[in-house]
């Protein structure tokens, strides 16, 4: 999907929030791997990434082009600061209704507005794509994100205590939130 806007940071710095394009893909995977090395609340280590830097400005080739689902890069002084997105739960009837939320920010850019901005912006995508409902899971002890995430209309719906099992910590409890669109 398309999208562009500009807002203004709490330090009073410009930032935009836009579709990744392909040539922003090695720029993308740099920052993947830095925002899952930087928190133990992501749900892989950069080591699991899946995508190199071409497969990356692929995946945001096609999410470009799609008309339901979203990468959305958040750029600060030309550098990526944050990457969030929308995925379809599924195609089928039952469950096209439903689509799901995820983010993340690079550290140095944290308490700025980022992650309000991105956050926003994916609920537009997800309400112009026509979904219904967006979902996420959070870890508990991610308060910056629960608070982010209820601020905004998210409602808990469940809990998995053994949802994440950390390479550093063990088990970390998921909550589900939901967002009626
Ligand atoms: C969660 C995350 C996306 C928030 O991004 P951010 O750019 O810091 O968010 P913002 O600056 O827009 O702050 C959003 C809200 O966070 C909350 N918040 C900020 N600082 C906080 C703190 N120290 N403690 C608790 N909540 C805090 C506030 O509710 C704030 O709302 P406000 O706009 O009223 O101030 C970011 O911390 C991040 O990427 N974390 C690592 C990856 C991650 O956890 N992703 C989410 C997985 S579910």
């Amino acid at each position: 999907m398309k999208y562009e806007q500009t807002i203004m940071l709490k330090n009073g710095k410009e930032a935009v929030i836009r579709g990744g394009e392909e040539s922003d893909g090695s720029a993308v995977f740099e920052v993947f791997n830095r925002t899952h090395e930087e928190t133990d609340f992501l749900l892989s280590y950069p080591d699991e990434n899946s995508l190199d830097p071409e497969q990356e400005a692929q995946y945001l080739k096609e999410k470009t082009a799609s008309t339901d689902e979203a990468e959305l890069i958040a750029v600060v002084d030309g550098r990526i600061a944050g990457t969030a997105g929308i995925e379809s739960v599924g195609k089928k009837d039952k469950v096209k209704h439903r689509a799901e939320f995820g983010i993340s920010v690079l550290k140095e850019y944290w308490g700025l507005g980022l992650g309000r901005a991105l956050t926003e912006a994916c609920i537009q995508c997800a309400k112009d794509a026509g979904y219904e409902q967006l979902e996420l899971n959070v870890v508990a002890e991610n308060e910056r994100a629960m608070s982010l995430y209820r601020s905004l209309g998210f409602v808990e719906f469940g809990r998995n205590p053994r949802g994440f099992c950390s390479r550093l910590t063990g088990y970390q409890e998921l909550v589900y939130m939901r967002l009626e669109l």
